[in-house]
């Protein structure tokens, strides 16, 4: 098996990318618009089996996170409360020589504007000063092009989110621990769009927000806030009860959430999650690596954030970020509106009259400190800052308090990228006037596959076989994709499947109409990764595919 080096990996990923349709740069025949991306009919399967896998397992799976499809333009004041208007930006400058115009870290190289996905060395004209550069894209709403008409594109999916958090509590019947998830499209006008489709801008999220309840509170009602370590040891479920086995999903948990989780137990069972997701779709444990930002590093908005990072040919870049982003997001909303963004919880209020003296004036002091550096921080006056925190503190003991987020928030465009690198492969071997080849394999996990199993007559000339096929193909595509090839012969096709990533392939042949009686109506089934072949009776064959797809 060979191991194309790292840059020339990257030139064949995008060449094969093209050539089988899973990704077309944006109006190409117009010369392509940089940082925009087009998937063909191969990328859209792989897409969307890939956002229908993240939806299944983080909502229908579960029962404390429900879904959310909301609109890309949204108020503006939303992006003023989130902090995008003010701080979304990059460092920019512009070179007096070449006009062209840079990250102000990342002068070193720039993509070729020929073949964006190959960096070429910058021009070493004299730059300017760095400038704040805001990413988001700004628009019009309605006929007037004035101020009060300005809208932006949606940075991120997650605000729309928080916006909602009221409506979707008040109609959902969730109580707190619970989740609301959205994916879809998120605009960045980044100042220089690089390694092909990891970082473009337009792009696909798939966001999870999970409202949890404040350590104060929870300590109030159970005690104790369960530490990172507790929370692990304490709850491994059996093996045996393996949810995968269940579900037939990637696999979910085996921690258990318990009512003494604080934000560290939350956001580590997150990140253990997400890893079981990428494990479930094919990205071992070993292509990807957790990092965990650093004090410096973090939002403004963090309290920790952890990256899950895969091995791109163009470097080791993250795929999700995983942040515990405190109260910021709702506490801002409830400012910027003046609507009430917290919630009532009986368990709390039942708990707080309970509580020795010490112990609730302990955590009132906490939820208050917390409250009033919030403030301060986003600059209110320090005497208002003390006032405002100290009705929300007495909110405790009426039950009331800002819920706090745990965010797994994934790039599906980036997702899709290390899927099809880690697919990669390449095999050399003789066709079939015995001349030597290298063959390109994409192995998918058949859950991501776009195509889930090719079906083939042997040959085409035959109409019974012909007619056999189809009937087989029909059996099947109302369940899953397949593709019905009968032109060249077996080995092309199965190669082409092979590039495709297509994992099965169902070949009918004069035994399955009944040559060698013991086998009519079986087809040969051959595995992608290792050309091996079985015989499965037609009538089999659907709750076999399942059983490996789903
Ligand atoms: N919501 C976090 C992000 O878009 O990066």
């Amino acid at each position: 098996m060979a191991e194309p080096k790292e840059n020339v990996l990257m030139e064949k990923i995008v060449s094969l990318c093209k050539r089988r349709g899973f990704i077309f740069q944006s109006s190409e025949i117009y010369g392509g618009i940089n940082g925009f991306w087009d998937y063909g009919p191969l990328g859209a399967e792989l897409k969307r089996n890939v956002k229908e896998l993240w939806w299944n397992t983080m909502t229908r799976q579960r029962d404390d996170v429900v879904g959310l499809e909301a609109t890309i333009i949204m108020h503006p004041q939303i992006w003023k409360a989130s902090g995008h208007v003010d701080t979304f930006s990059d460092p920019m400058i512009d070179c007096k020589t070449c006009k062209g115009r840079f990250r102000a870290d990342q002068t070193n190289e720039i993509p070729c504007p020929q073949k964006p996905s190959k960096m070429v060395s910058e021009c070493h004209g004299e730059k300017t000063a760095p400038r704040a550069f805001n990413l988001m894209f700004q628009t019009y709403v309605g006929p007037v092009r004035d101020e009060s008409a300005i809208a932006y594109l949606r940075p991120e999916t997650a605000q729309a989110i928080f916006a909602q958090f009221k409506n979707v509590l008040e109609t959902s019947r969730q109580k707190v621990p619970f989740g609301i998830a959205q994916t879809g499209k998120a605009f960045r006008n980044e100042v220089t769009p690089r390694n092909y489709t990891f970082r473009s801008r337009e792009f696909e999220q798939m966001e999870l927000e999970f409202f949890i309840k404040p350590d104060e509170v929870v300590e109030a009602i159970c005690g104790k806030v369960a530490t990172t370590a507790e929370a692990i040891t304490g709850n491994i479920e059996h093996p045996t009860s393996n949810a995968e086995h269940r579900t037939g999903n990637p696999q979910p948990s085996t921690l258990n959430p318990q009512p003494n989780w604080g934000w560290e137990a939350w956001h580590k069972y997150w990140v253990e999650e997400r890893i079981k997701f990428y494990e479930g779709i094919g990205l071992p444990r070993t292509t990807l690596e957790e990092y965990w930002q650093k004090p410096e590093e973090l939002a403004h908005y963090a309290r920790a954030c952890v990256d899950i990072l895969f091995k791109f040919p163009f470097g080791t870049q993250e795929l999700e970020g995983i942040a515990a982003r405190s109260d910021f997001d709702l506490s801002q909303h409830e400012r910027f509106s003046g609507k009430p963004m917290g919630v009532f919880d009986e368990e709390l209020r039942t708990a707080w009259v309970k509580l020795p003296k010490e112990k609730s004036d302990e955590l009132w002091r906490r939820y208050y400190e917390n409250r009033k550096k919030y403030l301060v921080k986003m600059g209110v006056a320090e005497e208002q800052a003390s006032k405002d925190a100290t009705e929300d503190a007495n909110g405790l003991a009426k039950g009331q308090y800002i819920p706090h987020v745990i965010e797994p928030s994934a790039g599906v465009d980036r997702l899709i990228l290390a899927l099809i690198t880690n697919a990669y492969s390449e095999v050399t071997g003789t066709d079939d006037k015995s001349r030597s080849e290298t063959r390109v394999i994409l192995k998918f996990h058949p859950r991501v596959a776009p195509v889930k199993a090719g079906v083939m007559p042997l040959l085409k000339n035959k109409p019974e076989l012909v007619k056999k096929a189809l009937e087989v193909r029909d059996r099947l595509r109302p369940w899953m994709n397949v593709f019905y090839d009968d032109a060249g012969s077996i080995g092309r096709r199965y190669a082409r499947q092979d590039e495709a990533g297509t994992p099965f392939c169902m070949t009918i042949d004069f035994d399955t109409l009944g040559e060698k009686p013991e086998l009519k109506d079986t087809v040969t089934v051959r595995f992608r990764d290792d050309g091996r072949q079985e015989r499965l009776p037609i009538g089999e064959l659907l709750g076999w595919l399942q059983a490996r797809i789903r």
